[in-house]
């Protein structure tokens, strides 16, 4: 496995692979790699002939009060699980390699971008866009895996890369969680023991909604109701940001839950920011 910092080094070993007939495999990370990643470079081992894990912590996805300089970064442990997973190349470019200077240029995909986690986090996911987009041109892979972990992101890189007309086939995996329910997330770490227990609230209320629907399918209205109930009775500390259910392509709120809908929701644990989602349906 090779570590690699610059663009024309990653970029040999990709030209490298290509000429020796290999299907190239992109999985984008910021590091602090858990069983979430993990299962990514597992999909993309088993697809292709060459697996680039780019870890990056990315500014321009951060606002400004958000926790860009304190996010977990464990550079030795994640070469280590790369390794051990069987990445081929560790892409770990610095900022100034992905922005040099005089950058002027984001990539920003409208509405998607706008609702859900995009009306707490203004310009995050053009960030994400940017980056990921320059990620495309500069490892240039066949396939790209992203977690549903992160259904709006996985949902808006989708959109921009039909829209840029990028030659790479996005594939989504699913949300790899904890024993007790809790999507595993680099920001776990962040909780206190208390608020640990507490976050098991997000997959519950989650549950609890799909078996509302399951049942009855009432308006969502009464099911987004039972899941801030459920939400505030359980985790005493956390302030709900939003619990929405949407139409899992276009991402605006419905008001039926009789065809396939998109629960999502995101709480604050003090500064963490938890999200998690379900499709249903
Ligand atoms: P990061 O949060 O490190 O996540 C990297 C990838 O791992 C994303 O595709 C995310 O959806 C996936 N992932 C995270 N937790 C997961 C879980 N519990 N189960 C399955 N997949 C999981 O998402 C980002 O980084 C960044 O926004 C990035 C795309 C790298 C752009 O900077």
């Amino acid at each position: 496995m090779k570590v690699v910092e610059t663009i024309d080094e990653v970029r040999a070993c990709v030209a490298e692979a290509r000429a020796a007939g290999k299907v190239v495999g992109l999985v984008a990370t910021m590091g602090a790699l858990h069983a979430g990643h993990v299962s990514l470079v597992n999909a993309a081992r088993a697809s292709s002939g060459l697996v680039v894990v780019s870890i990056f912590v990315n500014p321009t996805q951060f606002g400004p009060t958000e926790d860009f300089s304190r996010y977990p970064r464990t550079p030795q442990a994640d070469i280590e699980t790369c390794r051990r997973n069987g990445a081929d190349v560790v892409f770990m470019p610095g900022v100034e390699t992905i922005y040099g200077p005089g950058g002027k240029t984001e990539v920003r995909v409208r509405d998607l971008g706008e609702t859900l986690c995009g009306r707490s986090r203004p310009g995050h996911f053009a960030g994400v866009c940017t980056v990921v987009g320059k990620l495309f041109n500069i490892v240039a892979p066949d396939r790209a895996f992203f977690g549903a972990k992160d259904y709006q992101q996985a949902t808006i890189i989708r959109r921009m890369t039909a829209d840029l007309n990028f030659p790479v086939e996005i594939v989504v995996c699913p949300t790899v969680r904890e024993a007790d329910g809790l999507a595993m997330s680099s920001r776990n770490a962040y909780l206190t023991p208390s608020e640990r227990q507490q976050a098991t609230a997000l997959y519950e209320s989650l549950c609890l909604a799909e078996w509302m629907i399951r049942q009855a399918h009432p308006p969502a209205d009464e099911v987004i109701a039972a899941m801030r109930a459920h939400l505030t009775s359980r985790s005493g500390g956390a302030a709900v940001d939003y619990v929405q259910i949407v139409d899992p392509d276009t991402l605006q709120d419905v008001q039926s839950t009789s065809d396939p809908v998109l629960l999502a929701l995101a709480v604050r644990f003090g500064q963490t920011r938890l999200i998690d989602n379900m499709r249903v349906g």
